[in-house]
């Protein structure tokens, strides 16, 4: 018995190492018939199970089965890993990856700022114009007092589709349009395209957008002027934001003025964004030059007003601190999908 029990594991122990052995299916065959085979050895130590007394014969039965069974197991782990590839062996899913979300689309950074301007001016009772791209001269430079020899319109003698009519270059025609159109009181914002003969680098863009503004009533004043545009620097760039008015020229206001907000990086202190200067230029304005509204049709005796107008992507570089304007304009699907609302 003592020797039947110890050949049975040393069988075990030497059939365990040839399984782990084996290092392809044809080899494992050949150490399973070896083992498990007809004529192996484990085979003819359980036929010799009989040849024990019968006292014995159970124990040495169930030891026997037992090493049979952990090498058959044995086998069948080695055969599965012999036959699968390393790709299989490996955990199949890397976690790591990122998802394969589908990108549904999003809203321009531009048209996001746009709405959001046309909504904090629809509050103050602005609605929203539009007008044509193609414009008459008259529109684009007559109207707003600035004659077609004034350096003003050099600075924006422009593309031309005919003889009298423009790509326009800002979005200000459609102040004229509009007053052609309907009596005071006036409040329009106007988003749109302008076009300039700029170059295209970090800062400029020769196709860009505008959003201009208009208000015309009796009694409106320069007040009126800096408490609109305060109000919307506020509600647009944060209540602790400043604003200040500079002293400018446009043909078609006066007096005239260029908008800066205080630094959103340094709040004033000066910064690398602010050229030192602690203010970011946002926008031209002015109250409404007399002489427009007489073009236009307007009682100048009558009325005043304010108007502005401001470039778009120069906003949104502001509010979502972009670095070059042609981002804006390239439609790179990276830098677009950042801008996506839940
Ligand atoms: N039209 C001007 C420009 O494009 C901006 C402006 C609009 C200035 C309205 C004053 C009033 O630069």
């Amino acid at each position: 018995m003592e020797d039947f029990l110890s050949r049975l594991r040393e069988l075990e122990e030497s059939g365990s190492a040839a399984i782990r052995a084996a290092s392809a299916p044809d080899e494992l065959e050949q150490v399973r018939v070896q083992i498990l085979g007809r004529k192996a050895r484990l085979t003819q130590l359980l036929r010799g199970v009989r040849e024990l007394p019968q006292a014995q014969r159970p124990q040495a039965g169930a030891e026997a089965n037992r090493v049979k069974d952990s090498l058959i197991a044995l086998f069948d782990q080695r055969a599965a890993e012999l036959t699968q590839g390393p790709e299989e062996r490996a955990p199949q899913v890397d976690l790591t990856l990122p998802g394969r979300g589908r990108w549904r689309g999003a809203r321009h950074p531009c048209t996001l700022v746009t709405d959001e301007i046309c909504d904090i001016f629809k509050e103050l009772g602005f609605v929203r114009a539009r007008g044509p791209e193609a414009e008459s001269t008259w529109y684009n430079f007559t109207a707003l007092n600035t004659p077609l020899d004034h350096p003003a319109a050099d600075e924006q003698d422009t593309f031309y589709l005919a003889d009298d009519i423009v790509l326009r270059t800002h979005t200000s025609p459609v102040q004229a349009r509009v007053m052609q159109e309907w009596q005071p009181p006036v409040r329009i914002v106007v988003p749109g395209l302008v076009y300039r003969r700029d170059p295209y680098d970090a800062s400029h863009a020769p196709a860009f957008e505008q959003i201009e503004g208009l208000a015309v009533d009796e009694g409106i004043s320069f007040v009126d002027f800096k408490a609109s545009i305060s109000y919307f620097v506020h509600r647009f760039f944060g209540e602790d934001t400043a604003t200040r008015f500079r002293p400018s020229f446009f043909p078609f206001t006066e007096p005239s003025a260029e908008v800066d907000v205080s630094c959103l990086l340094c709040h004033g202190e000066g910064c690398s964004a602010c050229k030192g200067t602690g203010w970011l230029e946002i926008m031209g304005a002015g109250m409404v030059d007399p002489a427009v509204f007489d073009n236009v049709g307007y009682d100048s005796e009558r009325y005043t007003g304010f108007a502005f107008g401001m470039g778009v992507g120069r906003i949104a570089m502001l509010r979502y601190r972009i670095p070059d304007i042609r981002l804006l304009y390239e439609s790179d699907v990276r830098f677009l999908q950042q801008f996506e609302r839940a």
